[in-house]
C-alpha cells in the first residue's frame, strides 16, 4: 500500500498523543501499595503478593472470594494517599465480547437492567472513529494493533470510572466535561437517570426516559461527565458491551490484570444467522449481498471478507477459549446466542452465577417483558423467542437463499463445528424449522 508507513506513523502518533492526554490524569498506583493499605482482607493481616492476587483472583466465585481485591470497608482517609474513592468492595468487571448482529444489544440488557452495574455501551466507538476514520473494521494488521492498544487502555481507565478518558476521542472534544455526543448515551440507564440526568422528570417520564434512548438524549441534555464519574462509582460492578475487540487474546494484558478482576462472556452467534442479520442492517457494505439474494446469481465482486473475518475470529477466540488455558480460569464465558434466545432465564441465571453476581428481579422482570416463551420449561418452545434485538434467532433459514448457506458454511466450516452448528444438505432441511440446526452443547466455564 502506497504511503502505507507514513499512515502508520502518523496514525501511530495521533494514538500516542491521545492516549497521553487520556492517561494523564490517571496515576497508576504501585500495586504493593494498593494492597497493604486496604485491599487485604478485613481484619486480616495479609502480605499480598502478585501471585497471590493472581491465584485469589481465579477461585471460584461461589468459594471464599474474599480476596486481596476485596477492600476493606474502613474509611481509606487515615492512609497518607488516596485509595479509589469508589465502593470497590469485590467489585467485578464484565465485558461482552461480541460482534456485529450476534445478540450483543440483548445480552447488554441482562446487565444494564441491574441496578448494581454501571453499563456502557460501545465506547470504543469512539477510540475507532477518532483514530481510523472510515476503516470500519482494519484488517491491516499494524493499524489493528494500534487501535487495540488504544482500546485497551481506555477500557482500563472506563472499568476504573475514569470516565474523562473517554473524552480524549470524543469529537467534538467536549467542554468543561460536558458533551451531547457520546455514542448511543440513551442505550446506558446509568447515564439516563439520576443523578446524571437531572432533569426533572415524573415517575412515568422517567420511565419512557428509560425506554427510549431517544427521548434520554433530548430530555436529558447533554451529558455531564463528572456526574457520570460519580455514577459509575457509586454502582457496585461495571458493564461494558463491544464489537470492536476482535479475539479474546487481545484482552490478556487486562485480563491477566488482578486489579481489574475482568469477566468476560464471549458471545458467539451462527455466522449464516449474522449474515443474513447484516444484509439486511447494513444495506451499504452487504449491497452485494442483497444482489444475490434478489438476483439468486452470485456478484463475481462478491466481497467474502467479512463473513470470512467474523469465522477466524470465532475460530481463534473460541479455540483459545476452549484450551483452558490458565489465564482465563475464571474469567471467560462462551455463550451461543441460540440458547439465550431458547432458554433466557436459565441461560441468564447461569451467566450470573459464572460472575459471582447475584441476579437481580429487575433484571428477569426485563427478560420476561421482553422475551416470547421465557418459561424456558418445553423445547417445545424451542422457536418462540425473544423478540426484538433477540428476534428468532434462527430466522435467517428463511431469509437466505440455499446458495449463500451452502457458501457460508463452506467458509466457516471448521467455526460451525467447534460451536455446534450443523451444515445443511438440502433447501429442505434449511427451510424445516422443526428439525433445529443447533446441536446440543454445554460450554461450562472453568475455574
Ligand atoms: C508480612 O510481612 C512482614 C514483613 O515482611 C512479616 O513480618 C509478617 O509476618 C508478614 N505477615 C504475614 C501474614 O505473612
Ligand atoms: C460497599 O458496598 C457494599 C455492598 O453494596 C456495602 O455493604 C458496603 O457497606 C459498602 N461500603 C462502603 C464503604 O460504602
Ligand atoms: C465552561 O466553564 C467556564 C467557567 O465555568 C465558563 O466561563 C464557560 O462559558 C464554559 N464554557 C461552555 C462552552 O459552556
Ligand atoms: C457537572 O456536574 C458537576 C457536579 O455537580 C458540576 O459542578 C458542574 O458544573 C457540572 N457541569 C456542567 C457543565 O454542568
Ligand atoms: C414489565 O412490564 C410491566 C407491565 O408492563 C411493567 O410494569 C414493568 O415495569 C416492566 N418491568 C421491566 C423491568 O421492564
Ligand atoms: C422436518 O423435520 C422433522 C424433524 O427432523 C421431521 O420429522 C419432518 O419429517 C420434517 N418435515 C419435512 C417436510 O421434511
Amino acid at each position: 500500500m502506497q504511503c502505507s508507513w507514513k499512515s502508520m506513523v502518523l496514525l501511530a502518533l495521533a494514538s500516542i498523543a491521545i492516549q497521553y492526554t487520556a492517561i494523564r490524569t490517571f496515576s497508576t498506583k504501585p500495586f504493593n501499595l494498593l494492597c497493604s493499605v486496604g485491599l487485604a482482607p478485613t481484619g486480616h493481616a495479609v502480605n499480598c503478593s502478585l501471585k497471590d492476587l493472581t491465584r485469589l483472583g481465579q477461585e471460584t466465585p461461589e468459594g471464599s472470594d474474599r480476596g486481596c481485591d476485596e477492600v476493606s470497608s474502613h474509611t481509606p482517609s487515615s492512609y497518607s494517599f488516596s485509595l479509589p474513592s469508589y465502593n470497590a468492595s469485590k467489585r467485578t468487571h464484565i465485558l461482552i465480547l461480541a460482534t456485529t448482529r450476534s445478540g450483543s444489544s440483548f445480552v447488554g440488557q441482562l446487565f444494564n437492567q441491574h441496578p448494581e452495574v454501571f453499563y456502557l455501551f460501545e465506547p470504543l466507538y469512539h477510540v475507532q472513529l477518532a483514530l481510523l476514520p472510515r476503516l470500519a473494521q482494519s484488517r491491516n494488521l499494524a493499524e489493528r494493533r494500534v487501535m487495540l492498544g488504544a482500546a485497551r487502555d481506555l477500557l482500563r481507565s472506563l472499568y476504573h470510572c475514569h470516565l474523562s478518558s473517554l473524552e480524549s476521542y470524543i469529537r467534538p472534544r467536549p467542554v468543561n466535561h460536558s458533551t451531547d455526543k457520546l455514542f448511543r448515551r440513551g442505550a446506558s440507564r446509568s447515564l439516563c437517570s439520576l443523578p446524571v440526568c437531572q432533569a426533572p422528570l415524573s415517575s412515568e417520564e422517567q420511565n419512557l426516559v428509560l425506554a427510549d434512548e431517544g427521548e434520554c438524549v433530548r430530555r436529558c441534555g447533554p451529558l455531564n461527565v463528572s456526574l457520570a464519574t460519580d455514577a459509575c462509582r457509586a454502582k457496585r460492578h461495571a458493564a461494558i458491551k463491544t464489537v470492536r475487540i476482535p479475539q479474546i487474546s487481545d484482552l490478556r494484558a487486562l485480563i491477566e490484570d488482578p486489579r481489574l478482576n475482568l469477566k468476560v462472556v464471549q458471545l458467539v452467534r451462527d455466522p449464516r444467522g449474522i449474515l443474513a442479520s447484516r444484509i439486511e442492517t447494513f444495506r451499504d457494505t452487504y449491497r452485494l449481498w442483497r444482489l444475490w439474494r434478489a438476483t439468486g446469481h452470485r456478484p463475481h465482486n462478491l466481497d467474502l471478507g467479512q463473513i470470512n473475518t467474523v469465522c477466524e475470529d470465532f475460530l481463534r477466540s473460541v479455540s483459545v477459549g476452549l484450551a483452558r488455558p490458565a489465564w482465563l480460569r475464571g474469567r471467560y464465558k462462551l455463550l451461543r446466542y441460540e440458547d439465550l434466545a431458547r432458554f433466557p432465564l436459565q441461560k441468564t441465571r447461569e451467566l450470573y452465577s459464572f460472575l459471582g453476581l447475584v441476579l437481580d428481579h429487575s433484571v428477569e422482570d426485563w427478560i420476561i417483558n421482553n422475551t416470547r416463551g421465557s418459561s424456558d420449561l418445553s423445547s417445545r418452545q424451542k422457536f418462540t423467542t425473544v423478540r426484538d434485538s433477540a428476534a428468532n434467532a434462527e430466522n435467517w433459514r428463511v431469509k437466505l437463499s440455499f446458495d449463500m448457506v451452502v457458501y457460508t458454511q463452506t467458509v466457516c466450516q471448521p467455526v460451525l463445528e467447534l460451536l455446534g452448528y450443523k451444515t445443511v444438505f438440502h433447501p429442505r432441511e434449511l427451510r424445516n424449522l422443526s428439525h433445529s440446526l443447533v446441536e446440543d452443547r454445554t460450554f461450562l466455564p472453568f475455574f
